[in-house]
C-alpha cells in the first residue's frame, strides 16, 4: 500500500559553505522535486551530502570526516530552513571547525541529537547496496535511525550502553588488575541497557515488517515471499549479564566485548533467494531501496509527515521501469525529493520539477 497524502517536511532554503567543492552556495528548493544535473565531479552528490549531514550529523559517504572540509578551509557550515507539516519553520545549522561539530536549532546552540531529531532524510545512493551486502554496522545504523525516530528514549539507552561498553572494554585491556568486583557493575549496566535496546529494536522491526513486505512486493515481486530476520547480538535464551560473565575469559583474550547489542544484525531472506549471495547487485540495490522507502513510510505514519528523500545518481542505479516506479510512489506520497543525475532522468521528464545545473561547485537554476 502506498502512503497517500500531502504531508511531508520540506527544506525551503539550503546554504552550504566550505563543504568539498561547494565554497558558498545558497539555493531555494522546490517543495516537490528538485533535480541537480551536471557532469561527473561537478558537486551534485555534495549537495545531497549536505542535506544528509544536517539530518544525521555524518555523511553517507565513507572516508575521513576531514575530507568533507574544503581543501585549505578550516571550517564548514550548512544551514537550512525546514518547514514542518504544521507550518512550523525550523532553522537548522551544523558547523565544523577543526574537529568539533556544532549544531544550532533556531539560532541557539543545540545538542546534535536535537538537530537530528528535527530533520529526517532518507537517501538512496550508489553505496546503498551495502545495507544488504555490507557489514552489520550498516544495518544497525539503518535500524537505529528508525528506532531513534520512533522510540523517544532510545538515545538514552543507547548512550548508557555505549558508556558501559567502553568501561568493560577498558577493563578487559587492563586485565591484570581487573576483578569480578570491577566487572560486575558494568556488566549489569550493559545487560540492562542492552535488553532495553533489544526490546526497542524488535518493536520497531515489527512495525517495519508489513511496510517492507509491501515495498518489496512492489519493487521485486519475482523474488517471492520474504522473511525479515533479527539477531540481537547474544543468545536468545540467556540473560546478557550471565553470558558476559561466562565469556569474560574469552573476551579478555580478545581485548573487547564480543557479545551484546553492538553485535546485533538483521537480514532479509527471499523465497527465491534464501541467501544474500543469491541476489544480483541490482537486486541488492532494489532491496536496499525498498528498505529505505519502507522506513520513510513508517516515519511518515508515525510523525504525520514524510521525510525528505535524496536519490543520488538514480538513473545510473536503476533501470527505467524501477526509476519510474520509485518516482511514482514518492510523488503519490508527495514527498520532497532531491535527485541527481548527469541529465534529467526520463522518469521526471513529464513531471514538474526544479532543475539546477551544477558545475564546478556552482549551482544555477535552470527551470
Ligand atoms: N575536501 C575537498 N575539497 C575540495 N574539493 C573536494 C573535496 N572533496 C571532494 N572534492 C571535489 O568535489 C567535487 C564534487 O564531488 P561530487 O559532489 O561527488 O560530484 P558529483 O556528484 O557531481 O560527481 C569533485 O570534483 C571532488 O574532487
Ligand atoms: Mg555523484
Amino acid at each position: 500500500m502506498l502512503f497517500v497524502g500531502g504531508r511531508r517536511m520540506k527544506l525551503e532554503q539550503l546554504r552550504m559553505r566550505g563543504l568539498r567543492c561547494l565554497t558558498d552556495v545558497g539555493i531555494a528548493l522546490d517543495t516537490g522535486i528538485n533535480v541537480f544535473v551536471g557532469a561527473n565531479g561537478a558537486g551534485k552528490t555534495s549537495v545531497l551530502e549536505a542535506v544528509f549531514l544536517l539530518s544525521h550529523a555524518r555523511s553517507f559517504r565513507s572516508g575521513a570526516k576531514e575530507a568533507l572540509l574544503q581543501r585549505g578551509t578550516p571550517q564548514l557550515s550548512i544551514f537550512a530552513e525546514l518547514r514542518h507539516v504544521d507550518e512550523r519553520v525550523c532553522r537548522l545549522g551544523l558547523g565544523r571547525e577543526g574537529a568539533r561539530w556544532e549544531a544550532k536549532v533556531d539560532g541557539a546552540n543545540a545538542a546534535i541529537g536535537q538537530l537530528v531529531r528535527e530533520c529526517a532524510v532518507v537517501c538512496f545512493e550508489p553505496g546503498s547496496h551495502a545495507l544488504i551486502a555490507g557489514a552489520a554496522e550498516e544495518r544497525r545504523r539503518y535500524l537505529d535511525w528508525g528506532v531513534f525516530h520512533v522510540e523517544h528514549d532510545f538515545l538514552t539507552s543507547w548512550r548508557r550502553y555505549q558508556r558501559a561498553l567502553k568501561q568493560r572494554n577498558s577493563l578487559l585491556r587492563s586485565a591484570s588488575a581487573a576483578t569480578e568486583a570491577l566487572f560486575a557493575p558494568w556488566e549489569a549496566e550493559l545487560a540492562q541497557s542492552a535488553h532495553q535496546i533489544d526490546r526497542q529494536r524488535r518493536a520497531y522491526l515489527d512495525l517495519l515488517r508489513p511496510k517492507l513486505l509491501a515495498s518489496i512486493a512492489g519493487l521485486l515481486p519475482e523474488l517471492g515471499q520474504l522473511e525479515l530476520r533479527y539477531r540481537r547480538g547474544w543468545s536468545e535464551e540467556l540473560d546478557l549479564a550471565d553470558q558476559l560473565r561466562e565469556q569474560r575469559g574469552r573476551d579478555l583474550a580478545r581485548g573487547h566485548t564480543t557479545l551484546g547489542a553492538h553485535r546485533a544484525d538483521w537480514s532479509i531472506a527471499f523465497e527465491q533467494a534464501p541467501l544474500r549471495e543469491h541476489l544480483s547487485r541490482g537486486q541488492e540495490k532494489l532491496t536496499a531501496l525498498a528498505c529505505m522507502l519502507a522506513q520513510a513510510e513508517l516515519y511518515a505514519e508515525h510523525h504525520g509527515e514524510w521525510p525528505i528523500v535524496c536519490l543520488d545518481d538514480l538513473a545510473s542505479e536503476l533501470d527505467q521501469a524501477h526509476q519510474a516506479a520509485v518516482v511514482a510512489q514518492l510523488t503519490a506520497a508527495n514527498a520532497q525529493i532531491l535527485l541527481t543525475g548527469t541529465e534529467l532522468p526520463q522518469a521526471l521528464q513529464t513531471l514538474p520539477s526544479r532543475v539546477f545545473h551544477v558545475e564546478q561547485g556552482e549551482l544555477t537554476r535552470l527551470l
